[in-house]
């Protein structure tokens, strides 16, 4: 509708209706299936409320959306169409890696692609906006949500921040788009412990430098709404710090879209400390210009009062309405509320055959090759005895905690994957255990009855027999592929883990199995970098395949016969053990540092029970065929500011395999006035190598690339020394200095 028909419908509006355009209410309060996957909690609202809320959350589907649609425009005295707002986080029906996997792509193009068909489906279905990309940079494996981030650098998680908000809005036009709602705002992946919902506390300049980039690069790519943070942010409940939302986000990074609560986080202002009951976090949400209340009662109950007591404009009120039924005509639903959606139109969009290809080819692009020994890997299909062991062998539970829209009837298994390889009768498959025999655990999660945990851990006598088979068939065969991991909601949201190891009882299995002489080859199932010790020496290859989605059996099995040379690398660090956490590889050098400090012996940076580097570094994974590196060059010693030095290295492929290598460049400000960390993700470049091929890869560095943040928040650029490092990881690198001078 035109602009000033909008005005007039708004100046037409109650202070009720306004007020339930500010609403956000789950499914159950509908009638419809409700995803809800936050805390249950009795809301103490109106009927009315409901009649009037604007937005309804986790409620997906042509025939439901339609239903509650028409209902919903009934009851509205002016029939101002809902919004469906829900996680579309890695996938609709057809399920993508974890953003985890997604992040070890380093491929932003294909995953632009896969949030496009994203869009497509869960548009489809009738859903208009998601709550995603999640692109909070993640530091603690602890932490279960480190399975929704791309991961721990923010420069690597800009780049997907930008792919996937233009993956999901690219054909909003076309009404088969979706709205991206970034989350969460801001630097929840910094809560401290690791441990779910728990305060960040950050540095300024560590704040601007390692956490906010991915956020902006969303905004910049015109992200349309933003979904504040659980968690308090240097003492501040980030729904309620004004500086965070007024200041850098609407003010400075000039955000005009909607800004939504994450899920009854006004109401929990009251929880932290910081609101003295539902009135108080009203006014302090509002007033820091918190538009929409997901799933709690502040809001309904308090907002019109506030606004009658002149303690909140009916100005600010009608300027935080107008952006919602600014969002809902540009979406077109007052022309369109069904937004072109059907019951037929949806079952041709959804896992379509296309759609599945990609999915599959992601997934084996997500997969890290993180050892392979004596290139035991590929295998040869048709030649080897192979025997399938371990929970996941022949689970369809490969989706993850967070695809709350996926069904897991859709899954290939590795099963179902392998033996489209294998000649019949070459392959035998036990799952040999359970995915965990923790009781204790299962209960902890909250989720489970006990009844269904009982259904869970298997008898003594049935897991001996399991047990027992995959022993039997693991001595007949060449070739043991173990597939192993966690539980689906061992990680994901309140997913926090002080041990970050496989289940005991398949840490035995394990054990057992690589004490008869065959080769072992692991496929880790799992939303998190896992601790690995206990397991790298037993295994002779071992391959990182998250939750891997809906083709994941398939992608596992094009990655292990050799169909997809694996690219995959690692975008978070895996950690030697879990005292290490927080671990990432952009941290300080300190002044002691282990290797390079005039002290000897202990008194440097170190710990005294674990090494200090990570098992497995960020950026690391291997492919089939190895590539050297060599003859890093540089085109100047020294640049003045606003000079680009160009930057050159050589690849050779001295293998007989074709392969994608991701040529990653990181720089060292070595002395500057807020230090710097011993490495910077500055660029990168996935390129193809053909066999025998020479490639020569080069990059430019501008000086606007070389700036740092103050403790003022202020971007800084400062002559001097500078390392460029150059190679396949963060850790195996050419070096090459150069100094920025003020002038020649
Ligand atoms: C959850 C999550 C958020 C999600 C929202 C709606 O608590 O923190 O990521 O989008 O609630 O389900």
């Amino acid at each position: 509708m035109e602009t000033k028909n909008l005005k007039e419908l708004l100046d037409d509006m109650s202070i009720e209706e306004k007020v339930g355009q500010l609403i956000q209410l789950s499914g159950d309060f509908f009638e419809a299936n409700n995803i809800s996957i936050g805390p249950k909690q009795k809301l103490g609202i109106t009927q009315k409320t409901v009649d009037l809320t604007g937005s309804i959350l986790n409620v997906t589907g042509a025939e439901i959306t339609t239903k509650i649609q028409k209902e919903q425009m009934a009851k509205q005295p002016h029939h101002i169409p809902v919004l469906f707002m829900s996680d579309v986080i890695y996938g609709y029906k057809t399920i993508y890696p974890i953003p985890l996997g997604l992040g070890a792509t380093w491929n932003p193009n294909l995953i632009e692609k896969a949030f496009q068909n994203t869009a497509h489906e869960a548009a489809a279905s009738g859903n208009h906006v998601t709550f995603a990309p999640m692109v909070d940079v993640v530091h603690d494996a602890r932490w279960g949500r480190v399975l929704e981030s791309p991961g721990e650098d923010p420069f690597l998680n800009a780049q997907f921040a930008k792919a996937m908000v233009n993956g999901f809005q690219k054909d909003l036009a076309k009404g088969s788009g979706q709205v991206s709602c970034i989350k969460h705002f801001a630097a929840y992946g910094a809560a401290e412990s690791g441990r779910e919902y728990n305060s960040a506390d950050l540095s300024i300049s560590n704040l601007s430098q390692n956490y906010l980039p991915p956020y902006k690069a969303a905004v910049d790519a015109g992200a349309k709404m933003v979904m504040t943070s659980l968690n308090t942010l240097n003492g501040i409940p980030a729904t309620a710090d004004k500086q965070l939302l007024l200041d850098l986000l609407r003010k400075s990074w000039e955000f005009s879209g909607i800004i939504i609560s994450d899920y009854a986080s006004i109401f929990e202002l009251i929880k932290h400390g910081f609101a003295t009951d539902q009135e108080d976090a009203t006014q302090k949400a509002f007033d820091a210009s918190v538009d929409i209340d997901m799933k709690s009662p502040c809001y309904a109950n308090n907002l019109a009062k506030l606004v009658a007591d002149g303690r909140l404009s009916l100005a600010k009120l009608d300027e935080a309405v107008w952006r919602i039924l600014t969002l809902k005509n540009d979406l077109g639903l007052f022309e369109n509320p069904f937004n072109r959606v059907s019951v037929a139109q949806e079952k041709k969009a959804l896992l379509t055959e296309s759609k599945r290809k990609l999915a599959r080819q992601v997934a084996a692009e997500a997969l890290v090759l993180l050892k392979n020994k004596d290139n035991i890997l590929p295998l040869k299909a048709k030649e080897q005895k192979i025997a399938l062991v371990g929970p996941y062998s022949d689970s369809k539970y490969l989706l993850g905690m967070w695809a709350v829209h996926g069904n897991v009837e859709d899954t290939i298994t590795i099963k179902q994957g392998i033996e489209s390889y294998v000649t019949k009768g070459n392959l035998k498959v036990a799952t040999g255990t359970d995915i965990t025999r923790d009781y204790k655990m299962l209960k902890s999660m909250g989720y489970f009855s006990d009844e269904q945990i009982d259904q869970m851990i298997s008898s003594e006598d049935t897991e001996n027999k399991q047990h027992e088979k995959a022993i039997s068939i693991a001595k007949e065969a060449d070739t043991v592929i173990m597939a192993l991991g966690e539980h689906t909601l061992e990680s994901g949201e309140a997913g926090s883990k002080t041990s970050l190891r496989l289940p005991k009882n398949q840490q035995r299995l394990l054990d057992e199995i690589s004490q008869l002489g065959k080769k072992v080859i692991l496929v880790l199932i799992s939303g998190r970098p896992l601790v690995l010790k206990d397991v790298e020496a037993k295994t002779d290859a071992i391959i990182q395949a998250w939750f891997p989605g809906t083709e994941g059996g398939n992608a596992i099995a094009d990655v292990i016969f050799g169909k997809v040379n694996p690219s995959g690398r690692l975008s978070m660090s895996f950690p030697y053990t879990e005292g290490q956490e927080p671990i990432h590889y952009n941290h300080l050098v300190t002044g002691r540092p282990q290797g390079a400090s005039q002290h000897v012996g202990r008194f440097v940076s170190r710990y005294i029970d674990a090494p200090t580097e990570p098992l497995y570094p960020f950026g690391f994974g291997l492919s089939y065929g190895k590539i050297e590196y060599s003859d890093f060059v540089l085109s100047q010693k020294e640049i003045t500011k606003n000079e680009t030095l160009k930057v050159a290295v050589t690849l050779k492929n001295n293998s007989s395999w074709d392969r994608w290598e991701t040529v990653q460049l990181y720089f060292h400000d070595e002395v500057a006035s807020v230090v710097q960390p011993v490495k910077r993700l500055i660029d990168f470049k996935k390129v193809f190598v053909k066999a025998q091929q020479n490639l020569t890869v080069e990059f430019e560095v501008r000086d606007d690339e070389l700036k740092f943040f103050d403790n003022q928040g202020k971007l800084i650029l400062e002559a001097g020394a500078f390392d460029l490092f150059v190679g396949p990881n963060s850790r195996d690198v050419l070096k090459a200095s150069f100094s920025l001078i003020d002038k020649k």
